[in-house]
């Protein structure tokens, strides 16, 4: 192990001298074209290179070139030993194309490499390395990896990405060269829906909840090589990019800046776990006969979340469908959700209800209100009109909860803005049962509006529902029923788990 540590930091050491590796009969464009002559690592672009660390994870905030130094790496990789294979990865193919490939495209001399598969998204380097460009958008894709061995893995946007599938890539990580370590390396902003398995693992270095074989981790094999905006000389003072930032909410704006990893300690949905909670969408297996019922959170400056819901049976919900678009009229949202409430065979589906958020209902002036410009599209289209929905926030939000902690909410992986959004919101501090209001929660808030409204309508005050139960008539009889009776009540919310955070 030692000696093999040993063996890669004299690699690392030999960065970015290509031709010095091109050994063995390498066509000679390798040697007059090195790694330094196309890349020069910023310092911090540097010291994540130098590590030697076989889990490395680079960045933590916004900027400072994660995109970049992982491409490079995996060159760097590749270049250094001959015929071995490389991956680099981000979590779906749109996202892939827009930074690692795009950067590959614009900052690889064709020179620099024998070919290029287009369909297949592979590099052949001139030493018979290889490096694979790819992408694992829904959970199981992964598994496409299943036959294939990789000297080094990169993924970009490490929190995009599950524990499991993490799990999975670190047994595709091998080389068959005794002299080669294999390893791996994330790129990442704090956040998503694997901010707490990645926090464990490289920033409180500990074993992450849910791993197999936690007696196994070892902190030494991971390091996190923290950089900021600030190490990125180009952006350091590009007043534009520091202003989109700073247009954030607060607790983005903390972790995308400075790349503090415990804005979300707070977080709300903390058992929220793509692999219990999220499906294929042909896999929910949704009947026809089975009640569905759409939830929308009317926006426009901000967006509006639109979201199919139907009831299975057993009383689980499957979140099928999303719709989410801003600067749409109440007229053309209306028609955006017409034209998406069909069936896989096109047909019409049988919609029962439409909830619809409650400020959609307030009347400006003399013109007709959102709800009711809605409402008409929605009649015209043969749907129903739609009904107000309960905004009772903090029941609504303990209500997700439970149905999460039940398995019984299921949303189809489709529905992709709403599964990033709930691992994002964060307990207000004023009032720690409520989630903070931020931009970017409207998914969660129409699906907030979806279920607590059908499943769980808000209740009447406690004197009805005593009224209801209580028959005694003399005042003291009463009084005493109801302090029982609201005993009684707090007591069974008890046993609701209060989410928490370590
Ligand atoms: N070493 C470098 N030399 C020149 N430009 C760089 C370097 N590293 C990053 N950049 C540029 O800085 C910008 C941000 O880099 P990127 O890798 O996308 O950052 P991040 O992934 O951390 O957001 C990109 O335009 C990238 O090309
Ligand atoms: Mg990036």
């Amino acid at each position: 192990m030692a000696s093999k540590k040993k063996n890669i930091r004299a690699t690392n050491r030999a960065a970015g001298a290509a031709a010095s590796v091109a050994r063995g009969g390498t066509p000679e464009p390798l040697r007059k074209l090195r790694i330094s002559d196309v890349y020069t690592a910023f310092p911090r672009q540097k010291k994540f290179h130098e590590s030697t660390a076989k889990y490395r994870l680079f960045g933590g905030a916004a900027g400072p070139g994660k995109t970049k130094a992982l491409l490079w790496e995996a060159i760097r990789q590749a270049h250094d030993h001959a015929r071995i294979d490389t991956l680099l990865l981000r979590r779906t193919f749109p996202e892939l194309e827009t930074s690692l490939l795009s950067y590959f495209r614009r900052d690889v001399p064709r020179e620099m490499y024998a070919s290029y598969n287009d369909s297949k998204h592979v590099v052949t380097w001139l030493n018979g390395s290889t490096t694979r460009f790819g992408y694992s958008a829904s959970e199981s894709d992964i598994y496409q990896y299943q036959g294939a061995e990789f000297t080094f893995i990169g993924i970009d946007e490490l929190t995009l990405f599950t524990l499991g599938q993490w799990q999975f890539l670190t047994s595709r990580n091998r080389c068959t060269h005794a002299d080669v370590q294999p390893n791996m390396a994330g790129a990442t902003n704090p956040g998503n829906i694997g901010h707490a398995w990645v926090k464990a693992l490289w920033v409180d270095k500990r074993p992450a909840p849910g791993m197999d074989r936690p007696g196994q981790y070892d902190p030494e094999d991971y390091a996190f090589i923290r950089a900021t905006l600030a190490d990125n000389p180009l952006y350091k003072d590009d007043a534009d990019y520091l202003k989109t930032l700073d247009a954030l909410p607060r607790h983005l704006r903390q972790a995308f800046l400075v790349g503090d990893w415990n804005v979300f300690a707070g977080q709300y949905f903390d058992l929220f776990d793509v692999r219990r909670h999220t499906a294929r969408a042909e896999r929910l297996g949704i009947e026809t006969w089975w009640p569905r019922w759409i939830s929308v959170d009317w926006g426009f400056e901000h967006p509006s979340a639109v979201y199919w819901h139907a009831a299975r049976p057993d009383g689980a919900v499957l979140t099928y469908r999303e719709f989410v678009a801003n600067h749409l009229s109440p007229r053309m949202l209306g028609q955006a959700i017409a034209e998406r409430s069909l069936d896989a065979e096109g047909r019409f589906e049988r919609i029962a209800e439409v909830y619809l958020s409650p400020d959609a209902y307030a009347r400006r002036s003399s013109e007709s209100t959102i709800a009711e410009q809605l409402g008409d599209v929605l009649a015209q289209n043969g749907l129903p009109r739609p009904a107000p929905a309960d905004d009772d926030r903090v029941g609504g939000w303990m209500f997700l909860y439970q149905m999460l902690e039940q398995e019984q909410w299921v949303i189809a992986d489709s529905c992709a803005r709403l599964i990033e959004c709930l691992p994002t919101l964060t307990r207000d501090p004023a009032n720690v049962e409520d989630v903070l209001k931020s931009s970017g929660d409207d998914p969660a808030d129409s699906a907030r509006y979806g279920l607590k409204t059908r499943l769980a309508p808000g209740r009447a005050p406690a004197e009805r529902r005593v009224a209801e139960r209580i028959t005694a008539v003399d005042a003291t009889s009463r009084a005493i029923w109801m302090q029982k009776f609201m005993a009684e009540e707090r007591r069974a919310s008890r046993s609701v788990p209060v989410p928490h955070r370590w």
